[in-house]
């Protein structure tokens, strides 16, 4: 009997609760070389004069269009992943990013919590033979992966928020109110947590929570008691279901469909979205080299207002309060922030790429 082993390192019974898991064994590829990338060169390190990387490309290349790494010239500046520096994307994704990072010579161990995404990325990374480790597991729990690896500290980690186009594109997944499908939204298949048991099971009071908090729905109250109301009757099972549940609270007014925002918040409750960020946040400082850099884009104002806050409380020398005498110093000083303010995508690459226009970037340096 063959036994399949997938290529990438797994971590085990994460079930959205980062920190307790245990790993399985390697399996990686040794690695067949691809037939060369035409837009690698675009990647390269001050190789990229040019932002208008696809404009007139035959549909073949286009396709990389759907994988354009967000904020991509940005990373790279910050991270200069050039040969002999290791670095940790914790959201590979379509393997964007990493690409970029690989082909200016950076080794990069790529993490995912999505099998598919990873057996995608694996694929179209194939290439890069050793330069690649693919490795799936939560990005919370990136110092149990990284030291499964036998790695102490990296010389950068990137985290790059939220799903992917691909698995919003997947009909199967349940995260897009306009296919139709169960309801789902785990981005790892290996956890508990479903939309249909946020939906079906939590309190009106929870549903009323995460509407206000995560999707920053101002109908909060109608939304859950629509669903209060609709699963009395029967379960609600697909997406389509739900968003016609809402639909009856929240009119139509703009452009966006009412739904927009209960699916997001549903969404951020089902993969714990802002509990491991908080967990990951601790970690990644502490697993960075000297020097090391952390670049985190994030796409929804709880997550950068988190992220804002910690690097900030990190970032301080010294630490004053009114009662003391004078300034403290800081024991939890560790970084340096690279730019004041959140950096933003610029109007030429929102224009290609819509997604990135509430994209915002903070990179921090960890200190000597
Ligand atoms: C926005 S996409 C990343 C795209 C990628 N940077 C690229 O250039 O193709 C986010 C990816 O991160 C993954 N992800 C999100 N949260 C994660 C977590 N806590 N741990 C591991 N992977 C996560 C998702 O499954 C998704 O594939």
């Amino acid at each position: 009997m063959i036994i399949p082993i997938k290529p990438w390192l797994e971590l085990l019974d994460t079930n959205g609760v980062p920190g307790t898991s245990g790993f399985r064994g390697v399996g990686m590829d040794s690695g067949v070389a691809l037939s060369a990338d035409p837009l690698a060169d675009e990647f390269r390190v001050g190789g990229f004069g040019s932002r208008n990387l696809y404009p007139g490309r035959p549909m073949s290349e286009r396709m990389e269009f759907y994988h354009e790494p967000i904020m991509g010239v940005q990373i790279l500046e910050a991270m200069q992943p050039v040969e002999g520096k290791q670095i940790f994307d914790g959201t590979l994704g379509g393997g964007g990013h990493s690409k970029m990072l690989l082909e200016n010579g950076a080794h990069v161990i790529g993490c995912d919590q999505d099998g598919a995404a990873l057996e995608h990325a694996g694929q179209r990374l194939e290439s890069y033979g050793d330069q690649f480790l693919p490795v799936r597991g939560n990005f919370a729990d990136m110092d149990v992966l990284l030291a499964g690896l036998g790695v102490d500290k990296v010389d950068g980690i990137l985290l790059d928020l939220g799903v992917s186009s691909r698995q919003l594109d997947d009909g199967s997944r349940g995260f897009s109110f306009q296919k139709d499908a169960p309801l789902d939204m785990r981005m790892d298949d290996r956890a508990e947590l479903t939309a249909a048991v946020v939906v079906n099971e939590w309190s009106e009071e929870e549903l009323i929570r995460i509407f206000r908090e995560y999707g920053e729905e101002r109908r909060a109250r109608r939304a859950a008691q629509e669903i209060l109301k609709a699963r009395e009757q029967k379960p609600i099972e697909t997406t389509l279901e739900l968003a016609a549940v809402i639909e009856r609270a929240i009119p139509r007014v703009s452009g966006k469909h009412p739904a927009t925002r209960v699916f997001q918040a549903i969404r951020i409750a089902v993969n714990r979205e802002l509990e491991v960020l908080e967990v990951a946040l601790e970690k990644a400082i502490s697993a960075l080299a000297p020097g090391g850099v952390l670049a985190i884009i994030t796409f929804h104002s709880l997550e950068d207002r988190m992220v804002k806050h910690y690097l900030r409380q990190r970032s301080l020398s010294h630490l004053d309060r009114p009662e003391w005498p004078g300034p403290r110093e800081n024991p939890d000083f560790a970084i340096t922030l690279k730019n004041r303010k959140a950096l933003v995508a610029d109007a030429e690459e929102v224009a290609r790429n819509p997604r990135s226009r509430s994209a915002k970037l903070r990179i921090a340096v960890r200190n000597a």
